[in-house]
């Protein structure tokens, strides 16, 4: 009854119709317990098309300006959103790949056939020495992915020694042979990819005891301790992790997942640029799954590993459209639009929320390739809007999330609903607090009242990013039509926050 007398009050004052004070966050201040990774915001690169050869490498010969072979413009742009990790060399190549042909001489190294990626020749130019000189020039964390599908469990073992033994053995002389005198440190620790699917078409029963065999393998050498990630469930199978995590859990730190948000049908994807607001609407719902899959995967993670000690890491995620017209099918480029900035912020902020359980994500592909946050042709290099979601939310890294409470308007089309709004907080160790909000509603602004609990903040800062339209993207001759700018619609009295949030909006609130 309070709440239609509340409802006519508000109606008679055209505050509902104006979409205005509906949207009510609560945050509270003193109370995070739990760190968000800063792996949350990792990459994955892999040997397809132009996102390792002319994404990242384009030789020591090259007019490109490059260190060792890797372009400078790159490292720069993902050192500057701070890219805390790296997943390569695949995906599907993952498991085809043969880590021996790229070591030692590149002249001397053997071309493949990349069968899955176009059928191009992989010359194996970029091999292991150079993805970790790449992920040293960046200041991030390799994350390695093995073969299991087409490779054997000695082949495994011996690329582990060969990158973190320092001693005497066969692979680590082999390495010094090369070059490298000491060995790297590699943490993270992929074995095999998509075994369900192009790593193996494993049942997930004889993946659970391939896994088991494969990891027993991978030793820690010296100090270096591996975080050995399962290959996890395709989406919702849900019989994969329970088989994975009844039978394996103790052998494994982290258990992959994979989710792309495919606005149509693997058949006609949809286009990245060319659609209307009811495939936008589809392409949103399409992507908020990802908090269901992650609810209920770590509710079965939950049962085994109630200490939450392994980790879900939704290493390959991001939007899959059709490859743009003219272009190698093979090679998955596909444009990027202000829609792609603002789905991945709407992942960003699911996966802060589940910080307890997902301890790292990789979107899927840097450069070229997917959902990028670059683009490069030639000596050109091109930064997305989604890279601007990357460059505003790399406050949360290994931040405090914070616990709030919200309540919002709903956006609405066509009689189909979601949460207009979509935000997530945290506090630095500065004592900063950041707060990412996403309008995911392309035609109304929206106003939040936000009430800051155990905290007295006295100024606030923002910074923006949208565009007049969904479709809105970046070109090489209009490199600016969607990046960040600053955000003047907060504003902070008597300890509240008032803040209104353009329409298809992405927006970086701090507060000091
Ligand atoms: O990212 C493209 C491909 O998608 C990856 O190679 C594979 O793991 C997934 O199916």
């Amino acid at each position: 009854m309070k709440k239609i007398l509340l409802f006519c009050i508000m109606t008679t004052l055209g505050i509902c119709m104006s979409g205005q004070a509906q949207n009510k966050l609560v945050v509270n201040a003193d109370q995070g317990k739990e760190t968000i990774s800063k792996h949350i915001y990792g990459h994955f690169s892999e040997h397809l098309g132009h996102c390792i050869y002319g994404g990242y490498w384009v030789g020591e010969n090259s007019p490109i300006p490059n260190t060792r072979g890797i372009r400078n413009d790159v490292v720069k742009a993902l050192k500057d959103i701070q890219v805390p990790n790296l997943r390569w060399p695949g995906g599907c190549f993952a498991d085809e790949y043969h880590w021996m042909d790229g070591i030692g001489p590149r002249d001397k190294r053997p071309k493949m056939v990349n069968t899955h990626w176009g059928g191009v020749v992989e010359d194996n130019s970029f091999g292991t020495h150079e993805f970790l000189d790449l992920c040293e020039q960046l200041g991030c964390e390799p994350y390695i992915c093995g073969n299991v599908g087409s490779g054997t469990v000695e082949e495994m073992s011996k690329w582990v020694e060969y990158i973190t033994f320092d001693g005497e053995s066969p692979m680590a002389n082999l390495r010094k042979q090369n070059g490298r005198e000491k060995p790297w440190k590699v943490k993270f620790w992929g074995v095999g990819n998509e075994n369900w699917g192009c790593g193996g078409n494993m049942t997930a029963e004889f993946y659970t005891d391939q896994y088991r065999r494969f990891a027993t393998y991978c030793r820690n050498y010296g100090d270096n301790r591996l975080y050995k990630i399962a290959g996890g469930p395709n989406g919702g199978d849900y019989h994969w992790t329970e088989t994975l995590m009844k039978n394996a859990a103790g052998l494994m730190q982290g258990l992959s997942l994979h989710h792309y948000t495919v606005p149509k049908n693997w058949g006609d994807k949809g286009s990245a640029t060319q659609f209307d607001e009811a495939e936008y609407f589809t392409t949103i719902s399409k992507t908020l799954v990802m908090d269901e899959l992650i609810t209920k995967h770590a509710t079965i993670m939950d049962k085994y590993d109630p200490q939450k000690r392994v980790g879900l890491m939704p290493d390959e995620w991001g939007a899959w459209y059709n490859v743009e017209p003219g272009t190698n099918p093979g090679f998955l480029f596909q444009q990027n639009a202000l829609r792609d900035a603002i789905l991945a912020a709407i992942n960003l902020n699911i996966f802060n929320a589940h910080a307890d359980r997902v301890k790292m994500t990789n979107i899927a592909q840097t450069i070229n390739v997917l959902q990028a946050v670059i683009f490069t042709e030639g000596e050109k290099m091109l930064l997305t809007p989604t890279y601007w979601t990357y460059y505003l939310y790399k406050v949360h890294q290994d931040a405090t999330l914070l616990p709030i409470s919200f309540s919002c308007n709903k956006y609405e089309l066509n009689g189909r609903k979601m949460d207009a709004v979509s935000v997530s907080a945290s506090k630095d160790a500065a004592g900063k607090i950041h707060i990412t909000l996403v309008n995911i509603d392309p035609n109304k602004e929206q106003s939040i009242e936000t009430e800051l609990r155990g905290v007295t903040v006295k100024s606030v800062t923002g910074q923006a990013l949208t565009s007049a339209k969904l479709t809105d993207h970046n070109t090489y001759e209009k490199p600016n039509t969607v990046t960040v700018k600053d955000f003047k619609g907060a504003k902070l009295s008597k300890g509240s926050l008032s803040v209104t949030l353009p329409a298809k909006s992405v927006v970086m609130l701090e507060l000091e």
